[in-house]
């Protein structure tokens, strides 16, 4: 049993939104979801459990954390602990793949990355489901990045019955995301606020559970047929709609600025130009452009001209968790 492991996880974009938890304490959503994995921004996570420490030491790329941001995490290893026979405190080593200041780090690979290095480290042997689900106790979105490809989270109706689960894990689908990076600060309003004022305030929620239905029943065999206009129709819309949700909560919000107001209508341009491409965005204004591998130059080139270069990077579907010290 090693006192010591370390995962990389990496980052996945929603296709078909999560929005809403049914019990916050255990994170069981709402409705179902589906995601693509990305291959551009991942997380390296090592965990040591330590007799000689006195409390979790957490350290996120190069810089230790307060006690108090470091309280997901303690709680976290709180799970493990339970889980394992491993009683002691631990060293957590985290660094985010994600170019400097892109405001895309994620906590989907973030704690996919911390489940499976503290529970290898904690001495568990958990498959790949039982560490989807433990992910998911971190965050939700984090119980899709175990695996690559695209991604299905089984709403479930307790802990054991949500997780993730591959649709098609090795995509052969010549198929990119193309990240625009419009703002790089933190966002305002978590998701985790921004979700639950959704669920509780807004009069359109019951229409939500509805359209993730039917979103997730058209988007799956479009995906295996790889029908790129199906799954592209359904992402935008199935994002536009998540986002509906915040404007029509009590009191409304948006995540979105001018500049991805500005981007949505270049998107639009370019379909009207021939260049087939849709977008979708998280809970912050940075929007993620559905495209095929053949329109990534005329993508890249417009989007560069209006936002710099250095605010447009490609992405290709990536892989699932990755245990980089196997004993
Ligand atoms: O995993 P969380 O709690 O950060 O929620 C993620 C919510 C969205 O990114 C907006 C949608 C999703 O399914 O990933």
């Amino acid at each position: 049993m090693t006192a010591t492991a370390t995962a990389r996880a990496h980052t996945n974009i929603a296709l078909v939104k999560y929005w809403g938890k049914a019990d916050t304490d255990l994170i069981i959503p709402q409705t179902g979801s589906l995601s693509l994995t990305l291959d551009q921004f991942y997380t390296d996570t090592t965990v040591t459990f330590d007799e000689g420490l006195t409390a979790d030491d957490v350290i996120v790329n190069g810089e230790r954390l307060s006690a108090q941001r470091a309280t997901k995490v303690h709680n976290f290893l709180n799970l493990v602990r339970q889980q394992s026979s491993r009683a002691s405190f631990a060293r957590v080593t985290s660094v985010n793949h994600v170019p400097t200041a892109a405001g895309l780090a994620s906590s989907a690979s973030a704690f996919a990355a911390l489940a499976g290095a503290a529970s290898q480290a904690a001495g568990l042997t958990l498959d790949r489901t039982a560490l989807s689900r433990l992910a998911r106790r971190g965050s939700g979105s984090a119980t899709r990045s175990i695996f690559g490809g695209f991604v299905e989270w089984h709403a479930g109706h307790d802990d054991l019955s949500s997780y993730g689960v591959p649709l098609v894990e090795k995509v052969e689908w010549p198929i990119a995301v193309v990240a625009l990076v419009l703002d790089p600060h933190h966002k305002k309003i978590s998701s985790r606020q921004g979700m639950q004022s959704s669920v509780n305030t807004s009069p359109f929620y019951p229409a939500w559970q509805q359209i993730v239905a039917d979103d997730l029943a058209a988007i799956k065999p479009a995906i295996l047929a790889q029908d790129f206009t199906t799954v592209g129709e359904t992402l935008e819309s199935n994002a536009m709609r998540m986002h509906a949700l915040t404007l029509s909560a009590w009191p409304p919000y948006s995540y979105f600025n001018g500049d991805t107001l500005a981007a949505m209508q270049t998107v639009k341009e370019l379909r009207a130009a021939g260049v087939e491409c849709y977008y979708t965005l998280d809970a912050g204004p940075n929007l993620k452009i559905f495209c095929q591998n053949s329109d990534i130059a005329a993508i890249t080139k417009r989007f560069s001209q209006q936002f710099g270069g250095d605010n447009v990077i490609v992405a290709h579907p990536g892989p699932g968790i990755q245990f980089l010290d196997e004993a």
